[in-house]
């Protein structure tokens, strides 16, 4: 990594390590995964469900229920303090101020018995040392910009949407301008123009704060669109990474083949993740060498004899495959149909698709 060698990064995460003991099994949820981030940047984690993308994130925030989770080793390094070895205390200060996370179900960011401004108002005065009347017109700011008249101040959570629910969660995650958002699968209730007012949005903070972002998303629009680099994530490990342009045009892992797959419809109706034939592994009994084997149609014995490191294919272009790495695939990509990955037309990707993923998704959500 020839980029983190030159100068500290803004975050690194190297080899993290998490797991949660649950009914006597030891589940191991996140392995040794590493990657760094830039100020300014956007990488997104995609992966299927349970691959470990939220306990990642959670581990950078020590939000994480201690038990049932456990970091076993590794080192998280934010604007070069490791954050793994701060006291409670020090790690309270961080949280909110300089890193905020969007969750997935705004139900537990929000409290059902204090007004949705009087929450985004209190996140403000204790980060950033408001006066009353500056959290106030900050506040209505903050609600104007997620889409939700400032007149609503006064009104309590059960009163709003879901979608809107998660707008307010939003407007407080961003109000104190963290340095670091960790934003996981953020826009999944929202219809698609809230949607793209928050894209939007997200987009303005990275460009006028340079604030760093990591994306939890399985929509490849919203991926194509706000990304800078994807990470994608299986069976708690990194098995592929670079920049968005790599992973669309150039995906070489046979996991992100069939997780890519889909091409996308100007309704944007098809530009989520596709799943995959199979399962992912039991995580509390991982193979003991790839652990994508089992779903793989090109695996052989060598592949299922040791763990497979993940090793740079170009570069900043990461892969977890030792046959793609040895480049005999290739054929075999579109050749080998239906053997458990669904690349059906495999032949047929569009050229030239992270740029019309942007294109459409775009057009989609009638951003600008
Ligand atoms: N509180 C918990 N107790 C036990 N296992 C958990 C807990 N939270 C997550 N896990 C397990 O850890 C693995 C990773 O989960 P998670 O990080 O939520 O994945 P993702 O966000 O990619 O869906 C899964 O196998 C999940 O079942
Ligand atoms: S290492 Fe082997 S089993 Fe794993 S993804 Fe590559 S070809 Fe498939
Ligand atoms: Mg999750």
């Amino acid at each position: 990594m020839e980029e983190t060698e030159r100068m500290e990064p803004f975050l690194k995460v190297e080899d993290l390590t998490v797991q949660y003991t649950a009914g006597g099994e030891v589940i191991k949820a996140v392995n040794k995964v590493s990657f760094t981030l830039s100020k300014g940047e956007t990488i997104g984690l995609v992966g299927e469900t349970g691959a470990g993308k939220t306990t990642i994130v959670k581990s950078i925030l020590r939000i994480l229920p201690d038990p049932p989770a456990k970091i076993k080793s590794g080192t998280i390094t934010f604007k070069g303090q490791e954050l793994l070895s701060l006291s409670e205390h020090q790690m309270r200060k961080i949280r909110g101020s300089q890193i905020s996370m969007i969750f997935q179900d705004p139900m537990t960011a929000l409290n059902p018995v204090f007004t949705v401004g009087e929450q985004i108002l209190e996140a403000l005065r204790l980060h950033r040392k408001m006066s009353k009347k500056e959290a106030y017109t900050k506040v209505c700011e903050m609600l104007e910009m997620v889409g939700i008249p400032a007149e609503r101040y006064g009104e309590y959570p059960h009163q709003f949407s879901g979608g809107m629910k998660q707008r307010v969660v939003i407007a407080m995650a961003l109000s104190c301008n963290p340095a670091l958002l960790l934003a996981d699968e953020p826009t999944t209730a929202l219809d698609v123009t809230i949607q793209a007012q928050v894209l939007h949005m997200m987009n303005r903070l990275k460009k006028e704060l340079g604030t760093s972002v990591i994306m939890i998303t399985h929509d490849l629009g919203i991926v194509a669109e706000v990304c800078d680099r994807v990470a994608v994530v299986y069976a708690g490990e990194i098995v592929e990474m670079g920049d968005k342009v790599h992973l669309f045009d150039h995906g070489l892992h046979p996991y992100t083949e069939g997780l890519f797959h889909s091409i996308p419809s100007l309704t944007g109706d098809e530009t989520r993740l596709k799943p995959i034939k199979g399962l992912p592994p039991n995580p509390a009994d991982l193979p003991k060498g790839c652990k994508f084997a089992p779903r793989c149609p090109y695996a052989s014995e060598v592949c299922r004899e040791a763990p497979v490191l993940l090793r740079e294919a170009e570069p900043g272009h990461f892969v977890r495959c030792i046959k793609k790495l040895a480049a005999d695939i290739k054929t075999d990509m579109t050749g080998k149909k239906d053997k458990g990955i669904d690349i059906a037309a495999a032949e047929n990707r569009p050229q030239g698709s992270a740029t019309d993923f942007i294109k459409r998704s775009r057009a989609a959500r009638e951003v600008e």
